[in-house]
């Protein structure tokens, strides 16, 4: 139920204004200016509706003070003269609406619908532009490492030049897409938009509508006339993501478009240009797509002006450590989750994991830890998946001969642990399963369990 807030001096008008409001409303009233910011901190109102002939603090004067405190709140004024001054110094100082007393009721009504409706769309409009600086905001960008900083440092210099295409080279979670977003907010064509396509997901048949629009009727669906994304991102950035997938045809039909900025509508015959740059990105390695020939050798040497290419994660080990906790406390904050600290031993175990599926697989991971132990504090290896713990390929089988002095209470402690916390895991948390699993009884099973002190 939403709150509403009346300010007034008068008993009489609060009264009719509860009696009127309360089945659909919750209606806190007040009788001056000051009661009305004290609650407008305490009552939180979706609306107030404020009296302008008031003595202490008149309306007018109290609503500039409402406004500071919560910018959005619609206000609409009462007043018993119908002074125009009065009128448009109320709607410049921010009030909704301005209604003389006395108020015929299904005015006031609709007026109060009417203005929360609208602080409805307000809220929208906000949610959406915070969503879309968050798409643009590349602060939260990862890395320290030698290998990470020359690659952000040439994609820096290649951002300044705005008509230079750029070809992005990485396995897959990289960050080739946040890069190309990092690129286009730092050159000059920021204000511009940045249009991405994403070759491998377009059908093949609409790829070409999708980069250069269609005309109305120019094929079965094409109801009207549509815009494509080179059309769209005029004087702004195309991103051409995974271009390896690009089927041939296209990739003669995107050659021409490269060489002179003109295109043309499907279905259309008006020749149209478009000035943007183009920043290309795959995990494929072209130059093999080439000889090959899956992919044109005239479009690679087009695309392939400045090429750069993202270092996987595990050539980069020095990032985890910060990319982990990066995460840990952007899904603390997302979730509501408690956890703020990451033990020693489940950072080693994170740092020691190759990354195929490179920082999107770690942030995927961190995520889900969060996600289902919303209340821990801090992330611990029973928080990881057990895989992780194999490490890099290899070193499983535990330290080699290399590597003594060893424990070797402490290494078969280790080991005992881990076996039996992914029986565990494999069992579903049964017993006497996860005691077959390994091999062994139930009543064994419990007291390694407790020797171990695992929970
Ligand atoms: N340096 C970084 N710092 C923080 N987060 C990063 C960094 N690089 C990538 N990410 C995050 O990792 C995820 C994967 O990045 P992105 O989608 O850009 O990768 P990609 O190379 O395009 O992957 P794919 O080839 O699978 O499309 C995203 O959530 C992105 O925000
Ligand atoms: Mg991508």
């Amino acid at each position: 139920m939403k709150t509403l807030l009346v300010v007034d001096d008068e008993p009489g008008v609060r009264f009719s204004l509860e009696t009127v409001f309360q089945r659909q409303y919750r209606v806190v009233a007040v009788e001056n200016g000051e009661q009305a910011v004290e609650a407008l901190r305490t009552e939180s109102p979706d609306l107030a509706i404020v009296d302008i002939l008031m003595p202490d603090m008149s309306g007018l004067d109290l609503l500039p003070l409402l406004k500071q405190e919560d910018p959005q709140l619609p206000v609409i004024m009462l007043s018993a003269l119908k002074d125009v001054s009065k009128v448009v110094d109320a709607i410049q100082r921010g009030a909704a609406q301005y209604l003389t007393k006395p108020f015929d009721v299904d005015e006031l009504r609709l007026a109060v619908r009417m203005a929360l409706r609208n602080a409805g769309r307000l809220n929208e409009l906000t949610a959406l532009e915070s969503e879309m600086t968050r798409w643009y905001d590349t602060s939260s960008i990862v890395g320290e490492s030698r290998a990470w900083r020359e690659t952000l440092a040439v994609a820096q210099r290649a951002a300044a030049s705005p008509d230079t295409t750029i070809m992005l080279y990485g396995e897959s979670g990289t960050g080739k897409e946040l890069l190309a977003r990092l690129i286009h907010a730092r050159s000059p064509r920021r204000n511009a938009p940045m249009m991405p396509i994403h070759c491998a997901a377009v059908p093949e048949a609409l790829m070409e509508s999708e980069l250069f629009g269609h005309e109305k009727g120019s094929f079965t669906g094409a109801m009207e006339r549509r815009r494509g994304c080179v059309e769209l991102a005029d004087t702004g950035t195309l991103f051409l993501d995974e271009i390896g997938e690009m089927p041939a045809a296209m990739q003669s039909k995107l050659l021409r478009f490269l060489q002179d900025h003109e295109f043309m509508r499907v279905g259309g015959s008006a020749i149209l240009h478009a000035n943007v740059r183009v920043i290309a990105a795959t995990n494929r390695d072209l130059k093999k797509g080439v000889s090959e020939g899956w992919f044109r050798e005239d479009l690679f040497y087009r695309l392939n002006v400045v090429p750069i290419t993202i270092p996987p994660l595990r050539d980069r080990p020095e990032d985890i450590p910060l990319l982990v906790n990066h995460y840990v406390s952007h899904f603390a904050r997302e979730c509501r989750g408690a956890m703020e600290s990451v033990h020693a031993a489940a950072m080693e175990i994170l740092c020691n994991y190759p990354w195929p599926g490179n920082i999107r697989e770690l942030r995927n991971v961190i995520e889900r830890a969060i996600v289902l132990n919303g209340a821990a504090r801090e992330l611990t290896p029973a928080h990881l998946p057990a895989e992780l713990e194999g490490g890099a390929a290899g070193t499983s089988a535990g330290p080699s001969p290399a590597s003594f002095p060893v424990s070797l209470q402490q290494e078969v402690r280790e080991l005992e642990t881990r076996l039996i916390r992914a029986a565990l895991i494999e069992a579903g948390g049964n017993l006497s399963q996860a005691a077959v699993l390994l091999q062994t009884t139930r009543r064994i099973l419990k007291y390694k369990i407790d020797q171990l002190g695992l929970d």
